[in-house]
């Protein structure tokens, strides 16, 4: 284990969420060969890769949505790999989806509500409620939600409604976030904005939340994980800060696709204009045809 420097000085750096030689495969399609993924106390880890590289597969095997072929997940030490994802839940870990999964009929305080319920032994007996709307209260000032708090969920514009969605996740009180293409469906300057308050809510000086963040936006990976893996057919071919991940050779050339390829960036799954890998290693901006 390194250092790490924060605001209050360096500090060891903590294991809370691993996945130690998991492999999984789907009848004869080996989506993930022996992958280890580490996330750190207070820090946000980043999960990237080619499209199929396994980054989704990885994530519900973390999550508790798929049990793993081989391999273990561990949590502060602990083997949870047969635990159901409510189980998980309960211990801390909380997941946003790729696919808006808000109860579009609520409104979004309501939203928030269930959210915090769904964890709470006993919330719906009315001394609980009370808290769990000061809860509520308490993440939507920190969200700067409140304007929103009786808006009806499904009448939300999808960069509203992603941060709200972060904001369910908030209300379990997460020891870590799972958070699968949050930027997903967010414009340049929504995807900054959004990655502003992913830095404001990782509990860098208390450890709590992490963040774990399965992202396709280079430009948002780059600029807010402090660590990175790299999968590529299933196999992680690396794993460090952003900068060496960068410039690491194996990585351009799996977003690059290898010199004998064909096909070179057919691999790359990205918008038009968002910020990529170049062959110098350096973020670039790669226009890329579908
Ligand atoms: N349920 C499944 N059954 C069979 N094959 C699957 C299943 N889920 C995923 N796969 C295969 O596993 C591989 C990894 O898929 P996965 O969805 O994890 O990749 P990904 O990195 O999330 O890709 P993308 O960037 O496109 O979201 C792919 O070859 C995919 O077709
Ligand atoms: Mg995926």
């Amino acid at each position: 284990m390194g250092d790490t420097t924060s605001a209050a000085g360096p500090r060891e750096r903590e294991l809370l969420l691993q996945a130690r030689g998991v492999s999984m495969n789907f009848g004869g399609v080996l989506a993930l060969d022996d992958v280890d993924l580490s996330v750190y106390r207070g820090e946000i880890a980043g999960l990237i890769g080619p499209n199929g590289a396994g980054k989704t597969t990885l994530f519900n095997v973390i999550s508790g949505v798929l049990q793993p072929t081989r391999g273990r997940v561990m949590l502060d030490g602990k083997d949870i790999t047969s635990w159901q994802p409510h189980k998980r839940g309960r211990a801390g870990m909380a997941r946003t989806f790729q696919r808006l999964e808000l109860f579009d009929h609520l409104s979004v305080a309501d939203n928030l509500l269930a959210s915090w319920e769904a964890v709470t032994p006993g919330a719906v007996l009315g001394r609980h409620r009370t808290k769990g709307r000061a809860k509520v209260a308490e993440v939507m000032e920190r969200l700067r939600l409140g304007a929103l708090a009786s808006r009806v969920a499904g009448t939300l514009p999808t960069g509203q409604a992603r941060v709200v969605e972060l904001a369910r996740a908030l209300c379990t009180g997460p020891r870590v976030l799972l958070l699968d293409e949050p930027s997903s469906g967010l414009d340049q300057a929504e995807t900054v904005w959004f990655g502003e308050i992913l830095k404001d809510i990782v509990g860098r000086d208390i450890g709590e939340p992490s963040i774990l963040l399965v992202e396709h936006d280079m430009s948002l990976v780059m600029e807010i994980c402090d660590e990175i893996t790299v999968l590529d057919f299933g196999r992680k071919i690396a794993c460090g800060t952003p900068v060496q991940v960068r410039n690491d050779p194996a990585v351009i050339a799996a977003y690059l696709g290898a010199p004998q390829e064909k096909d070179t960036t057919a691999r790359f799954n990205s918008e038009p204009g968002v910020s990529g890998f170049s062959a110098d290693g350096v973020a670039a901006t790669v226009e890329v045809a579908r």
